[in-house]
């Protein structure tokens, strides 16, 4: 059995084929034992560790300054959330909603995020809209026009993901965002899966709010994700527990950082970490970051094509959608894959030994979903393949 050398830097069960890095990521050892360090520090001296007015400020904000740098914005503008579900809840519970107003998902979305958006704006007499966008899909094109024509007069906020989760496609943000500001809509861009995966730059984006994890595909230890606000908002958009930082000017160089500096106490060593994880990252081969995205997008490509072969299915997105993640249609009607107790998922984990997802679309089609991260082999989709023809053929 082929064993990708990488792997040795995580701790990973050899005896599964992980093909679920997107779920909740997977951290190497160096990240963890770098956690393990500042746990150490923080229980040596928690007040010096811990209070905001001691030496917290400046090590959160060297973290900053690292995000700042991969994904192209002011330090200044990025606050820390401990993931994207709460990025976005921070954004939509501070957002102005009156009533009537509209505010634009897309079926693609993730449930938690959209569960926000039906949230905050039903108790404001707003609602939630859903843009259809078909899958399989031809073109990123698609994309946009499918948003566009669900725009109205009556939109004020577009939530869309920059990698949507149940299809792996990376949707063309620039272009949709374009659009929506024509119409002067704001944009929440869940970039959860972006960091890590595709080149994020964020002046180019240009969205309104941007919020992701780095316990994704930056492989920081899990509870850490950054939200980033165009400054011309910050004013508004407050953290969804609201804390010291609303009146302790001290806490933040804004008041927009001094609220999310400070959340009640909490553990800042997974956000602490993340400059361990990118510099990890980075060594893993000459050409860094760039190059490790690269052969993920190739590897999961080739997956790709493992399963769509056995399972006699044409591709499902183009190439240019796909980033680390790709998802194949799997039909609802099949009955042996959804009928019985165990479904397809928990069989591939029982019988087979692989973490692989399915996601419900809609109710005619699931979809499995693989991703290709550092520590991957190819042999590990072509025994999946296996796996599916038998389930499924
Ligand atoms: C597109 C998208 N948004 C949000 C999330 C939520 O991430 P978290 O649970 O870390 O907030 C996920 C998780 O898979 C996701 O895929």
């Amino acid at each position: 059995m082929t064993v990708n050398p990488l792997r040795k830097h995580w701790r990973l069960n050899p005896d599964i084929d992980f093909l679920n890095h997107g779920s909740f990521g997977a951290t190497p050892s160096i990240v963890l034992e770098k956690q393990r360090q500042w746990i150490d520090q923080l229980e040596y001296d928690p007040i010096e560790f811990l209070a905001p007015e001691r030496t917290l400020l400046p090590k959160l904000d060297h973290v900053r300054q690292v995000i700042g740098e991969l994904v192209s914005c002011n330090p200044a503008d990025i606050a820390f959330v401990r993931n994207a579900t709460e990025g976005v809840n921070a954004v939509l519970r501070s957002f102005p909603f009156a009533p009537g107003d509209e505010v634009l998902v897309t079926n693609h979305g993730y449930n938690a995020c959209n569960n926000a958006v039906h949230f905050a704006a039903s108790r404001c007499g707003a609602t939630m809209q859903v843009a259809e966008i078909p899958f399989p899909i031809q073109s990123a094109d698609q994309v946009a026009q499918a948003i566009e024509r669900y725009l109205t007069d009556k939109t004020r906020l577009l939530l869309i993901d920059h990698v949507t989760s149940p299809t792996g496609l990376v949707f063309p943000v620039n272009d949709i965002i374009k659009i929506a500001h024509r119409r002067n809509v704001r944009v929440i861009v869940d970039g959860a899966h972006a960091p890590g995966m595709v080149p994020v730059d964020l002046r180019q984006i240009n969205a309104d709010y941007y919020t992701a994890n780095h316990h994704k595909w930056l492989c920081a230890p899990k509870t850490s994700g950054f939200l980033y606000v165009a400054p011309q908002w910050q004013p508004e958009v407050r953290p969804t527990t609201i804390s010291h930082g609303a009146n302790t000017e001290s806490y933040g160089k804004s008041r927009f950082l001094a609220e999310f500096n400070w959340i009640g106490t909490y553990d800042p060593t997974p956000i602490l970490s993340v400059p361990t994880a990118i510099d990890f990252l980075n060594r893993l081969g000459p050409g860094g970051i760039t190059e490790l995205c690269l052969a993920n997008r190739s590897l999961v490509l080739a997956g790709r094509e493992k399963l769509l072969n056995a399972l006699e299915i044409e591709s499902p997105a183009p190439p240019a959608m796909i980033g680390s993640l790709a998802s194949i249609p799997i039909a609802t009607q099949d009955r042996r894959a959804f009928s019985d107790a165990t479904t397809l998922q928990r069989r591939l984990y029982d019988e087979y030994r692989i973490e692989v997802p399915v996601f419900k679309l809609n109710d005619q089609l699931h979809c499995l979903r693989i991703s290709a991260q550092a520590y991957n082999v190819i042999e590990q989709y072509e025994r999946l393949a296996i796996a599916l023809r038998n389930e499924l053929k």
